[in-house]
């Protein structure tokens, strides 16, 4: 679609960091196809909040009356993607001592149902949010709790902070405490009225919430399917065969079923918009079919190291077909640092003989999971037309990692150290569509 180009009005200068395609699994060279990287240059920014055009530094002077943010010396990449993240969940981080379904249990059911006080729920939304751009996160999938307030507290928060944000009442009718708990009706009047009022309502989608299948009955997986297929914009977004015991409860419910991701699939609920958190014990076949209907894994990878839930197998995705984006899982996972969750990736692909490069864990922060999500055309690269949805990083934040840095000896070794050694405390800024919405505050 061709746009009337509006006006250029800010222009940033940094390193550029960005993809143009899918990196190849297991190239660590400087030269690796689909990386593309512009050390300073000015990145054009116009007045509908969209990127404009890239300039290098050397050569152009962005003109008078542009205005100028220069970040010479520090890196600029477009903002992460955080393909699943709980936003009622930040009281529960490390929580000592259990597993999935005991994790659950103990800590994180109670915890979530303080949000059927929707004045709470709105307040503890502000402050997730403005957390993800603290963290250098742009765009999110998001699930809150099974209050219907929850979600019109995650969409509102959102939208005043311009941000894009995917989420839904989460829908849970069993195996779940007083107050916690819908039933299959009220779920899907819930649903349909939120969906009416925020599904592509500015930057905001509406998905599906499936806790995960223990706690949703037959009745109300279908009920999902019927309202899946009605409207195949929705998202659909999910757990699946993250934890053993898990696995095998899933099976004792669902005796029909030929695996856990099957329960999903009979209910109608794969297809290309469907992200499901995990994906650690499924089969070849449940990966086959993960791939023909276009769906996706988010992988969490610091979730599954502290909740010792397993190693997923990002080789045997990627050759399935299915896509892989990458993800926080707070307060299962233990930061919101998408560095931090990728600095993890590398350590659990290390345990199964295999090397994660900083290319392909990057990409999947950006443009890979903006394209699994289905946002390519909107988000994840620096490309002209594209949101201005940008973090912009320090490449070093004290005298060890800066040490490292100049010790460097070349651009991966560079990118690599600074993936595996930087979080949260080396952003500088956040900028969502156009507009700097965080800033570090002076030390
Ligand atoms: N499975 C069902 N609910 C949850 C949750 O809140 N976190 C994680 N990590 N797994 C789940
Ligand atoms: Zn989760």
């Amino acid at each position: 679609m061709n746009r009337p180009a509006a006006p250029m009005v800010r222009a940033l200068r940094a390193d550029l960091l960005d993809f143009t395609g899918t990196p190849a699994w297991g190239d660590a060279t400087d030269t690796a196809a689909g990386v593309r990287f512009r050390p300073d240059h000015w990145l054009l920014i116009d007045a509908d909040g969209r990127i404009a055009g890239v300039q290098a530094a050397a050569t152009f002077d962005p003109a008078p009356g542009i205005e100028r943010h220069d970040h010479r010396g520090r890196l600029l990449m477009p903002g992460f993607v955080d393909s699943h993240v709980h936003s009622p969940q930040v009281p529960v981080l490390a929580s000592y001592g259990t597993e999935l379904l005991d994790w659950l249990n103990n800590y994180t059911f109670p915890s979530e149902t303080a949000w059927a006080d929707a004045e709470h729920a709105t307040r503890s939304t502000e402050h997730f949010l403005d957390a993800l751009l603290a963290h250098g996160t742009t765009t999110a999938a998001v699930f809150p709790t099974v209050h219907k307030a929850s979600a019109e507290a995650l969409f509102a928060g959102a939208t005043s902070r311009g941000m894009r944000v995917i989420g839904g009442k989460v829908l849970m009718d069993r195996h779940a405490p007083d107050g916690l708990r819908d039933t299959v009706e009220q779920a899907e009047r819930d649903s349909i009225d939120l969906i009416q009022r925020w599904h592509g309502r500015g930057r905001n989608s509406y998905a599906l919430t499936v806790r995960f299948a223990p706690t949703s009955t037959p009745e109300q997986l279908a009920m999902a399917g019927a309202l899946a297929k009605a409207d195949p914009t929705l998202y659909l977004q999910t757990h699946v065969a993250e934890n053993r015991d898990e696995v095998r409860w899933v099976a004792e419910l669902f005796p029909q079923a030929r695996s856990y991701l099957a329960v999903y699939d009979d209910a109608g609920l794969l297809h290309p918009r469907s992200v499901l958190a995990h994906g650690i014990w499924l089969d070849a076949e449940d990966r086959a079919r993960l791939a023909a209907s276009g769906a996706h894994v988010a992988h969490c990878p610091t979730s599954n190291l502290f909740l010792g839930s397993g190693l997923y197998d990002w080789r045997a995705a990627l050759n399935s077909g299915h896509a892989t984006s990458l993800a926080s899982d707070v307060g299962g996972g233990t930061s919101l640092s998408l560095l931090r969750n990728a600095a993890a990736a590398y350590s659990v692909q290390a345990l199964q003989g295999q090397r994660l490069t900083a290319w392909v864990a990057l990409h999947a922060a950006t443009r890979g999971g903006a394209e699994a999500l289905q946002l390519g055309h909107e988000i994840g690269t620096l490309e002209p037309g594209r949101m201005a949805d940008l973090a912009i990083w320090d490449w070093s934040a004290g005298p060890l990692d800066a040490e490292r840095q100049r010790m460097a000896r070349g651009l991966h070794e560079r990118v690599f150290a600074w993936m595996t050694l930087a979080d949260e405390r080396h952003l500088a800024a956040t900028w969502v569509a156009g507009q700097e919405r965080y800033r570090r505050s002076p030390t």
